[in-house]
């Protein structure tokens, strides 16, 4: 249903255009659920941006983004208007930032559903209370003339989900949903966004920094550095093997992982004005040989499982 084929994204950066993706290709069928997953800076944002046509102005694209026969790409303005809300829903990382402080949270929910499906005032608000009981705020506790202010930090992002999933659409984008949130409500909330979805048949692209974040939640995992996709594959061919040593090190760096502390990755991510010739990975890696400095490594093996290293790890 979303197919991104060799995506690339350059943006102006002093006036210079600057690649900050590169060749990302991923396929999300109908009700199934990908992770993006990698640390900050990696590309994920612009991947999901591309996909919603949110890219920053003076943004360059190459490539193709299929979704149910549209091309996102070369889509009008309008057309992606009408597609977003309705036929791909978006939750962010900062429910207050999605929400409007003014503005009651039954209200909020209800505005896409007068907005895109012309429901009537009463119809609307009647829906967004069943949604709202949906997502687990119902009354006494929570009612939807509260305002956002009157709700915690999972609450909101609650409200946040319960938006996006008014208009029943084919697609969920999750760009960090819970980062924002303590961690035993991150738990609930990613476990409530995959019953959801599930329960709807509808496909997920949950984009997070804390690769073990989603071996529960997703099919399919896509780790990206400096803009690559470096490992991709079915989550349990990637978790069964973690072949390039940056999703060991993203893994090992998890609060999640339940293997000892968290590990940081030494070093820093490459600035994309400034990405070494070969393997943006290799000045932070131990196994980097010659060629890693010369030569990005191709993303190479099956649908069921791909890496982008000349030196990938056997099994775990
Ligand atoms: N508005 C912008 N203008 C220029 N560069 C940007 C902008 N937003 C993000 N970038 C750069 O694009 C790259 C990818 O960023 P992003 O997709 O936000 O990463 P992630 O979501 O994985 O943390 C980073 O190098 C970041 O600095
Ligand atoms: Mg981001």
């Amino acid at each position: 249903m979303l197919t991104v084929s060799d995506l690339s994204v350059t943006l102006p950066m002093a006036g210079v255009p600057v690649p900050v993706l590169s060749g990302v290709s991923l396929t999300l069928p109908r009700g199934g659920s990908v992770g993006l997953v990698g640390e900050s800076g990696s590309g994920k944002s612009m991947t999901a941006l591309a996909v919603m046509g949110l890219l920053p102005p003076g943004a360059r694209t190459g490539g193709q983004i299929g979704f149910d026969g549209h091309d996102l790409l070369a889509a009008p303005e309008a057309a992606l208007c009408a597609l977003r809300g309705r036929r791909i829903g978006m939750v962010f990382q900062e429910p207050m930032t999605a929400l409007d402080p003014l503005m009651r949270i039954g209200a909020q929910v209800a505005e896409p559903l007068r907005r895109h499906l012309g429901l009537s005032r009463a119809a609307a608000a009647a829906r967004a209370a069943a949604l709202l009981a949906r997502v687990g705020l119902a009354p006494p506790r929570v009612t939807p003339d509260l305002y956002p202010h009157q709700l915690s930090g999972g609450q909101r992002q609650r409200v946040v989900i319960a938006a996006a999933l008014a208009c029943g659409p084919d697609l969920l984008i999750a760009d960090e949903p819970t980062t924002a949130l303590d961690v035993t409500v991150q738990a609930q909330v990613l476990d409530l966004l995959a019953a959801l979805t599930a329960e709807a048949g509808m496909a997920l692209l949950l984009i997070t920094h804390d690769l073990a974040v989603v071996s529960e939640t997703v099919e399919q995992v896509l780790v990206m550095y400096a803009g690559r996709v470096v490992e991709s594959g079915s989550t349990a061919a990637v978790f069964a093997r973690m072949a390039h040593p940056y999703t060991r090190a993203l893994f090992a760096a998890s609060p999640h992982a339940a293997v000892g502390d968290p590990a940081p990755i030494p070093g820093v991510m490459p600035d994309p004005r400034a990405r070494p010739p070969g393997c943006a990975f290799a000045p932070r890696c131990a196994r980097a040989g010659g060629e890693c400095t010369r030569t990005v490594p191709p993303l190479l093996g099956t649908d069921a499982h791909r890496v982008a290293c000349f030196h990938p790890h056997a099994a775990r």
